[in-house]
């Protein structure tokens, strides 16, 4: 997005079924019930292309509704070039997922691309792990650590956003 009162982020994770739209429910969530309310554009995509056009995985769907967040209306899709020229953010799940997009990134690229938890100040890890063949509690932990980074996204962009550098 090109409008400097606005921003863009797009979560990616492998399949756009579990971590990636866990991040974009919360967010999107987090945005709302901020001053940032219809400031910033969320999406999220994977770098694999098995699950286009599914609904988020239904552990997924179960684990954010048990915390207030709905993801039945996310779809999935396959990240591509454009994204690049449209989002500021690009924030992916793990070192798979970054190593793919670093491949992809093209020339004048936009998009401030890194792992998603290092915006947090003490990271407990670097990456979402892949709750997909796990069991217990997976979705569990993308939840939380989606949740703290997603609170440290929302701080830097209202940072960014009283700094007029939105
Ligand atoms: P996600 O999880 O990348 O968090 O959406 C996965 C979903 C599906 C597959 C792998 C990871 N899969 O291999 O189909």
């Amino acid at each position: 997005m090109s409008d400097s009162n606005q921003a863009a982020v797009l979560f990616v994770c492998l399949g756009n079924i579990c971590r990636s739209p866990t991040a974009h429910g919360i967010f999107e969530h987090k945005v709302a019930h901020s001053p940032l309310r219809g400031r910033v554009t969320v999406e999220s995509a994977g770098t694999g292309d098995w699950h286009l056009g599914n609904p988020p995985d239904a552990r997924a769907q179960q684990a954010a509704r048990e915390r207030g967040y709905a993801l039945e209306h996310l779809r999935a899709r396959q990240v591509n070039e454009d994204d690049f020229h449209r989002f500021d953010w690009i924030l992916a799940m793990d070192h798979q997922n970054l190593s793919h997009l670093e491949a992809l990134n093209p020339a004048h690229s936009r998009a401030r691309l890194q792992l998603f938890l290092d915006l947090l100040e003490h990271p407990p890890k670097r990456e979402v792990p892949d709750p997909y063949y796990g069991g217990g509690d997976g979705f569990a932990d993308v939840l939380d650590l989606c949740e703290a980074a997603s609170d440290a996204l929302l701080q830097r962009l209202l940072v960014d956003a009283g700094a007029g550098r939105l």
